[in-house]
Formats: structure tokens, sequence, C-alpha cells
């Protein structure tokens, strides 16, 4: 299956990010069959197989070098390392470039009947969320006494279904808020996907496959600018 002198490169299976991540991969002159189902293809051009998993697993994948690059959004890779860096656990990760694709922003939430809010109407609150550690920060920093309820999927439903006062998830169009009945609040963080590397990777043909992989990174990015 797959051999460990080849680039892994840790992609999204399907969402947000998968098709730009795709077309990316293509823009670097990286030939892949994907074929659905399949977890891993194997280019056929270079020593170069990408994984699809689900984006969470991306951080994890890289910080443990299972894979050696991944693309992730920065909120993604945020919370995968505020949650490392609090279990002692710190896996080691660099980010080699910001992306122009995936920008999405981590706002607060809450029913749009209440009305306009502010931040002290959060204390006592419980606020659901899959970010429940950029979420915490937040919260201390801004000193807002909520309670955070840590949900993987579906968020938006929280308030209506009683698990939640307020929601702090992610934004892009705003359709998903606006179906849901949801009130935008403060933006938390502002994401785009990056580009990273286990930064304890040594195979020198590894180096030097991503180092003839940058600058055509850049030259993709400058075309379309
Ligand atoms: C995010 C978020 C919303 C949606 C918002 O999910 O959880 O569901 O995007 O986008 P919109 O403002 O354009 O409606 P994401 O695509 O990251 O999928 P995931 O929650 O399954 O990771
Ligand atoms: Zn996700
Ligand atoms: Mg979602």
């Amino acid at each position: 299956m797959s051999n460990n002198n080849r680039l892994r490169i840790a992609i999204q299976k399907s969402g947000r990010l998968s098709k730009d991540c795709q077309e990316l991969l293509k823009q670097l002159g990286i030939k892949l069959n994907l074929r659905e189902q399949r977890l891993i293809a194997h280019a056929t051009n270079m020593p170069i197989d990408v994984l699809r998993v689900r984006d969470d697993d991306i951080p994890g994948l890289v910080m443990d070098g299972v894979c050696d690059l991944g693309i992730v959004g920065e909120n993604v890779l945020e919370e995968a390392q505020a949650e490392r860096a609090r279990s002692g656990n710190k896996g080691s990760v660099k980010k080699l470039a910001k992306l122009d694709f995936g920008y999405c922003r981590l706002a607060l939430a809450w029913p749009q009947e209440l009305g306009k809010q502010d931040k002290s109407w959060f204390s006592g609150k419980r606020i659901a969320t899959t970010y429940p550690e950029i979420l915490s920060k937040y919260l201390e920093r801004e000193d807002i006494d909520a309670s955070v309820v840590m949900l993987t999927g579906s968020v938006e439903v929280a308030p209506r279904a009683g698990l939640a006062d307020a929601i702090c998830d992610l934004v892009s169009t705003g359709a998903t808020l606006e179906a849901n009945g949801l009130m935008q609040g403060d933006t938390i963080l502002e994401s785009n996907a990056c580009l990273i590397q286990n930064e304890m990777l040594k195979d020198a043909g590894k180096l030097a496959l991503i180092d003839k992989l940058m600058p055509r990174l850049r030259g993709v990015k400058q075309a379309k600018e």
C-alpha cells in the first residue's frame, strides 16, 4: 500500500476544503488518481501519497509524524494545538504557508428572537461548540463566566434542542445561521486553510521534495493575485 519513502500529505476527504485542496495539488503538478472511497491515493509522477481523512484528524496525524504534510483550517489547527498543550503532549508542527482558500470565522451566535446582546449576557449561559479550547480561552480573556458544551456536529441546532443557550461555530456564508434562526455576534477567530509540516521530519529526500514544491506553491498563489 504505502511506502515510507513517499511523502505523505493529509487532506480533508469531504467538506469545505476538499475541492480546493485537490485543485491545489493538481496546480502543484502532483498527478493523482483520486477515486472515491479510497483512503490513500498514490501520485503517479512523484513519490507522494495523499491521505484523505476527517479534517479534525489532520493536525494530530501531522504532529505524530503519521503524515509529513497536511492541509487544514487554522481553526482546526489552533484547537488541536491548544488541546495538546493542555495535556502536555505537544506535537511539533510548523505552518509552511497560509493558503488563499477556506476562509471562515469562528463566531458566537444566539437565537435571533433574543435580539442584540452584549458580552454580559453570556454570563451563566451554556455555549455549544466543536472548539472548546479556543472558546474557553476567549471566555477567560473576556472574563465571561459561561459554560462550554462540546458537540462534534450539528452545533447550530443546539439552542433549539435546548442543549445550550448560544453557540460558537464556523461561519462562512452565514447560510447555516440564517437557516437556524441565529444571530451572529463577536468573531473569536478568523481562519484560512494552511499547509503544515511535521517539524521533526528529517528524511532528506522528503525535505528536498518539499523544497521543490514550495516555490510552485508561491507561484500558484501569485498567479491568483
Ligand atoms: C461549518 C459550520 C457550519 C457551516 C457554516 O461546518 O459548522 O455548519 O460550516 O457555513 P455557512 O456559514 O456557509 O453556512 P464545516 O463545513 O466546517 O463542516 P464540519 O462542521 O463538518 O467540520
Ligand atoms: Zn470538521
Ligand atoms: Mg458544520
